[in-house]
């Protein structure tokens, strides 16, 4: 596919009011309502940049670093920061504003990668390359393409970490740790 849009074209805003079904046991919002919104800014990112179905692939790191009180009006903006072959890596940060006392609090940011994927086929879609106009905007695509190879590299380390695993002698290191083995197992 030789075609390319701009960083601009899909970015886009999300906002929604607090309310009080959204809360939990503690009386803050659920973070799975968050992670609602997040998946759904992600995925209109990614399909109005691909013009294309797409999937969820993974999620990146989601730290919520402050609570969300009912009443607030939560912000998301999403960018697709990078692409490659079928792939989209949309960055979303999260506020949240408290109208009463006029704060506003960065509650977190996120990376979502999504995937473009043939509606007939259902096999990955190549998708739009992305015009990069700022400097940013360059700086976040690179930063994008660092994280996809790292995501890539963990995944490897892990499988093979796992392959190679002594569970004899990793059992006998969990006195260390906040657990016991149940007797008869
Ligand atoms: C995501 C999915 C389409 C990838 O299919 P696949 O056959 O593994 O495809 P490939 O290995 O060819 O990878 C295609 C692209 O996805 C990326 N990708 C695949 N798995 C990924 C993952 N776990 N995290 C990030 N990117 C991933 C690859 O890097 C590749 O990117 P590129 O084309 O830009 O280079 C497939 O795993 C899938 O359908 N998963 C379920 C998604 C879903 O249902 N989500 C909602 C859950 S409720």
């Amino acid at each position: 596919m030789t075609e390319y849009r701009s960083v601009k074209s899909s970015q886009i805003v999300l906002k929604e009011l607090m309310i009080p079904s959204y809360s939990n046991f503690g009386g803050k919002v659920h973070g799975g309502i968050i992670l609602s919104l997040m998946d759904k800014i992600a995925y209109t990112a990614a399909a109005s940049h691909s013009r294309s179905y797409c999937v969820t692939a993974s999620v990146d790191s989601v730290n919520f670093l402050n609570p969300v009180e009912v009443g607030e009006l939560v912000t998301l903006l999403a960018s697709v920061n990078y692409v490659g072959r079928s792939s989209m890596e949309v960055g979303i940060k999260v506020f949240s504003e408290d109208f009463k006392k006029g704060v506003n609090k960065h509650t977190n940011t996120s990376y979502f990668t999504m995937v473009a994927v043939d509606e007939h086929t259902r096999k990955p879609a190549p998708v739009p390359g992305l015009i990069l106009e700022e400097e940013i905007e360059v700086k976040r695509f690179i930063w994008g393409k660092f994280r996809k190879k790292y995501r890539g590299e963990y995944k490897e380390q892990f499988k093979t970490l796992r392959r190679n695993l002594d569970i004899a002698c990793e059992t006998a290191l969990l006195h260390e740790e906040n657990c016991k083995i149940a007797t008869g197992k």
